[in-house]
């Protein structure tokens, strides 16, 4: 293989393996835009996402979710979570989650693995969830 040939191959393939499993620490700053309305461990204006990864949407006890979000059937997971946070008021139309979204596919992978990642640490969620 020509050497840059296989520059453009590595390039690619860390590029696709970056994609897929996000990057947590960079996610963890692009959460500072969600912070605006949701916490790990409590409910703000949105629900608290401890406890997010595998469970239903708008099933958190005692928040006040909108009936689309209810009826939605969606089980939050990492392509799930892709789906919505790339345009939630397509995915879910009648959601109050009023935000824009995330638009690029690669922040979304870090903001993924940065909930994937929280929502198992006891410092950040507790054993319970
Ligand atoms: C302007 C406030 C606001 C911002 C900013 C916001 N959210 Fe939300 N979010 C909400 C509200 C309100 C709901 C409940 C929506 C409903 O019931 O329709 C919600 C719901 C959700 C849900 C569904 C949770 C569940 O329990 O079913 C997820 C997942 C979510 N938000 C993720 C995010 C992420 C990730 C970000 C940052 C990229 C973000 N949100 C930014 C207000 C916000």
């Amino acid at each position: 293989m020509a050497p840059a040939a296989l520059v453009a191959a590595l390039v690619l393939a860390a590029g696709a393996a970056t994609a897929a499993q996000g990057d947590a620490a960079r996610g963890e700053q692009i959460y500072a835009r969600c912070a605006a309305c949701h916490a790990l461990a409590y409910d703000r204006v949105g629900p608290r996402h401890c406890g997010l990864i595998g469970r239903r949407a708008g099933a958190v006890a005692g928040f006040p979710y909108s009936p689309a979000m209810k009826a939605s059937g969606i089980v939050w997971n990492v392509g799930t979570l892709d789906r919505f946070l790339a345009a939630p008021l397509r995915v879910v139309p009648g959601t109050t989650m009023t935000y824009a979204g995330v638009p690029e596919a690669r922040e979304r992978a870090d903001l993924i693995a940065y909930l994937v990642r929280a929502g198992r640490s006891p410092a950040e969620c507790g054993s319970g969830q």
